[in-house]
């Protein structure tokens, strides 16, 4: 952004671009295909069961997921919206080195990882139905695409570093003044009856400690494109960071690579300015109090002792 903006001031002023600045890769527009071109064939049939899954992943996933999250929750628009790591701009990814696990990982074992840790579940297998219609709808999504490209609107934004610290003081105001009408005061999240209308922000029911959300960065430009719901672009960047710190610095179900201590899981997995885990916050240290990964895949395996 900065890198085009100064090109732009540069040629304005009628100064050569110099060359040593790094050259502005244009980013491809793409708008994935209308749901009524949706073929009616086998093929349609397997799209729709994969956006059916996304948009309801408990009711249809539920050996695999431990909150009352849908893969929507965060991909909105059924994964459709730009900045909100839309899976049309995460198809032609795949296979893609992570840093995350040191290795090529194939779209299945991508998607492995969302259930493990975003869903605070556990990862279905490989060739799993599941993650076949999964696929399958991400494939059709970007019908047409190019691939091994960034297309424009892929991924979560990356904020500019923020002018001020994140501040946890400034983040629950913020939190309660934009969010907790929605998110609860708590960030409990809000039912109507057995129904999940907004889902939980931290807390039992939330995403683990292992998750791309719990890292203060995602965060930040996850809920400057997208929240509040319907509002989006209202907050600030400075009040997109202090919220997003803020909404991090809670408890939630703890990493399930936990080994040995907090801190040894902090120096394995979360060593960076960007995890508040195993960092004290409030005089809390953070992961010290999670409750057990797979929330209720746990209590239904307690339940029937299995
Ligand atoms: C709690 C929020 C959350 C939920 C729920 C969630 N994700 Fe994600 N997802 C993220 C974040 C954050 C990232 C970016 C993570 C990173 O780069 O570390 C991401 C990244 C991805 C990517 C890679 C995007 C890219 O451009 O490379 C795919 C694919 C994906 N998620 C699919 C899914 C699917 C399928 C589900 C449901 C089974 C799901 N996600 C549930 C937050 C979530
Ligand atoms: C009008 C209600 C509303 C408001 C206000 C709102 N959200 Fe949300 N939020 C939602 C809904 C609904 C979703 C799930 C998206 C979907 O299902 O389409 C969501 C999803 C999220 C998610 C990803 C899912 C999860 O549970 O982790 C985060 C993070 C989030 N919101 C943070 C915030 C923050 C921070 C604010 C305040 C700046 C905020 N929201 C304000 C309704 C709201």
């Amino acid at each position: 952004m900065t890198v085009i903006r100064l090109r732009f001031l540069l040629a304005a002023a009628g100064l050569a671009v110099s060359a040593s600045l790094p050259a502005a890769e244009p980013r491809p527009v793409f708008t994935p295909p209308s749901a009524a071109s949706l073929p009616d064939t086998e093929f349609g049939k397997a799209v729709r069961e994969g956006e059916q899954i996304f948009l309801h992943t408990p009711q249809l996933a539920g050996k695999f997921v431990g909150n009352d999250l849908n893969c929507a929750s965060c991909h909105l628009d059924a994964g459709r919206r730009p900045d909100s790591a839309p899976m049309w701009a995460a198809y032609v990814l795949y296979p893609a080195y992570r840093a995350k696990n040191g290795h090529v990982n194939t779209l299945a074992e991508r998607l492995q990882g969302c259930f493990r840790f975003s869903m605070n579940g556990k990862a279905p297998p490989a060739d799993d139905p599941t993650l076949t219609a999964l696929q399958t709808y991400m494939f059709w999504l970007a019908s047409k695409a190019p691939t091994g490209i960034v297309l424009e609107g892929q991924g979560y934004r990356k904020l500019p570093p923020p002018a001020r610290k994140a501040d946890y003081l400034r983040g629950g105001e913020v939190y309660a003044q934009y969010c907790a009408v929605c998110h609860g005061a708590e960030g409990q999240g809000q039912k109507n009856g057995k129904h999940w209308v907004f889902p939980a922000l931290w807390g039992p029911d939330s995403f683990n400690w292992g998750a791309g959300m719990h890292q203060i960065g995602n965060a930040a430009g996850f809920i400057k494109a997208n929240m509040p719901l319907g509002q989006a672009g209202m907050l600030s960047d400075q009040e997109a960071w202090d919220v997003a710190y803020f909404m991090n610095a809670h408890e939630r179900p703890q990493d399930p690579r936990y080994t040995e201590s907090v801190a040894a899981t902090r120096a394995k997995y979360h060593d960076s300015d960007d995890s508040l885990y195993g960092i004290e916050v409030n005089g809390h240290l953070l992961g010290s109090d999670a409750p057990a990964p797979g929330g209720k895949l746990n209590a239904a395996a307690a339940r029937t002792g299995g």
